[in-house]
């Protein structure tokens, strides 16, 4: 193969963790594929997920994002977590987008669009984006006079994965605001508040949940009850293997030292393809099963590593930057934890230059 770094997507794994998911919580799914479906490749995640019918609509931040998926024949309804701002509104009507809206700004704008069907946003807690319930009358009027559909209503979870009467709170806030809506006459098509770490959270009165992380088969937390699977491994070859001497410093600022003479590799994974340079003399990879320390500094596309342990090795082998190999295995929240971050970000973070392939 001629790709230096690669990143392996389990299909039968993304499907799996949706039917899990499904079956867990029994609700529509909204599958969130917003920042390239967190690294995976959002054209290819989407293709496999818009043939599951309980995947309702695919969840993007932005009209770029939306746009890239139907250039690509995506068939699916996508709607735009990130709302719409003045100059996007070419776009979503040129690709048949939905907004979600959460400011009176973003509302006067629905009425430019073409197919005025939109979902509201509350803000019940995260103080990000979002309506605050005393706006509703004005929204209600608004929506109202311009003959504009509210197909669904949504909220979001900062702290579900920490902060359960915080969780609680906002489930109970939500719900007044449904009420009202509903009071009023709107038959919300939509209604949803839950994300991965919510979803073991009791919420009725919802019937869709958008899920991002555990679809790619990341836990939440620790103790997450659905059973879910890794659905990215992340690759690199090794490109050359050599000798240090006793006292030899390793890569850029000599922040490695050798106190004995050992055995080292380089790989071809770099900053430039996403790996935290944080990881620098802290984190591992694993070559053939074992284990291998980060010697120095990570620079932009290699990093050098311990090979003082591993026995028959070739110029070209394989190297595991994120994945299992034999008892060892490191997860996207292991990389995560020593740089201090979430896995989210990680993942995120694998670049352009990581050929993703569907396996
Ligand atoms: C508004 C919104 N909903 C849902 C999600 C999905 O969250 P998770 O990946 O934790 O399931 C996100 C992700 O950041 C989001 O911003």
């Amino acid at each position: 193969m001629v790709y230096r770094s690669w990143a392996e997507i389990y299909k039968d794994r993304l499907i799996q963790n949706t039917e899990s998911i499904y079956k867990f919580v029994k609700k529509d799914i909204f599958a969130v594929v917003k920042a390239d479906a967190y690294g995976h490749g959002s054209v290819e995640i989407s293709k496999i997920l818009e043939k599951i019918p309980y995947v309702k609509k695919l969840c993007v931040a932005t009209a770029i994002e939306g746009k890239e998926l139907k250039e690509n024949k995506i068939n699916k309804e996508i709607l735009v977590l990130g709302g719409i701002l003045k100059d996007e509104v070419e776009y979503f009507n040129t690709y048949n987008l939905q907004p979600v809206i959460s400011d009176f700004e973003q509302l006067y704008l629905v009425k430019e669009l073409k197919n005025r069907s939109i979902h509201l946003k509350f803000d019940t807690g995260m103080n990000r984006l979002g309506f605050y319930d005393d706006d509703i009358a004005q929204i209600i009027k608004f929506l109202k006079e311009n003959r504009i559909n509210l197909e669904g209503v949504m909220s979001h979870f900062p702290s579900a994965d920490i902060d359960p009467d915080f969780t609680l709170y906002q489930i109970k806030r939500f719900k007044n605001i449904i009420n009202i809506f509903e009071k009023e006459g709107f038959k919300l098509k939509y209604k949803h508040i839950q994300n991965s770490a919510g979803l073991v959270y009791r919420c009725d009165y919802c019937n869709a949940v958008r899920v991002g992380i555990t679809l790619y088969g990341e836990k939440p937390f620790p103790h997450f009850p659905v059973d879910i699977k890794t659905v990215m491994s992340v690759k690199a070859k090794l490109i050359s293997i050599k000798k240090l001497k006793k006292g030899d410093k390793v890569s850029y600022g000599g922040t490695f030292t050798a106190d004995k003479d050992m055995k080292i590799g380089v790989v071809s994974f770099g900053y430039a393809d996403g790996l935290p340079r944080e990881l620098s003399n802290k984190g591992y990879f694993l070559i053939n099963g074992k284990k291998v320390k980060i010697l120095g500094n990570v620079t932009m596309d290699m990093t050098i590593v311990d090979l003082s342990q591993v026995e028959e090795l070739n110029i070209g082998d394989e190297v595991l930057v994120v994945g299992k190999n034999g008892e060892f295995e490191i997860t996207f929240s292991d990389v995560a934890n020593i740089c201090n971050t979430i896995p989210y970000e990680i993942m995120c973070r694998i670049s352009k230059r990581v050929q993703r392939i569907i396996l």
